[in-house]
């Protein structure tokens, strides 16, 4: 089974609600890989909303996954079963 973990995803605030982050996970999810895996601090609401929209399940959160500044996160899984 092939798998992605995007480690990061950003878009810069004045740039943001263009379609320029959905363009960007389209170019992902063309490599046609069987499940994308990510971590999205538990703070992030925005993105959170953006991965579920997108067909992505919280699974888990990790207490203390990021150090500086300390916060937890949770884990996204987009597989191709699910999406
Ligand atoms: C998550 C993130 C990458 C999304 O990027 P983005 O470029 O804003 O994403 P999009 O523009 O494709 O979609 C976001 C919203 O804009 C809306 N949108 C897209 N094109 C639009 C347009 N032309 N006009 C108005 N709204 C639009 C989408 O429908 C979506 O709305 P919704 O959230 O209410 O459903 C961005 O918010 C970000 O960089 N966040 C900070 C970093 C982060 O937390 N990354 C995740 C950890 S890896």
């Amino acid at each position: 089974m092939q798998a992605i973990y995007i480690s990061t995803l950003g878009v810069l605030a004045p740039f943001r609600k263009l379609g320029i982050g959905r363009m960007l996970l389209a170019l992902i999810l063309d490599l046609g890989c069987h499940c994308i895996v990510l971590h999205v601090p538990t703070t992030a609401t925005e993105a959170q909303k953006f991965y579920v929209k997108h067909g992505f399940t919280n699974v888990k959160i990790l207490e203390g996954y990021y150090k500086r500044p300390r916060s937890d996160a949770f884990l996204f899984v987009r597989s191709a079963i699910n999406a």
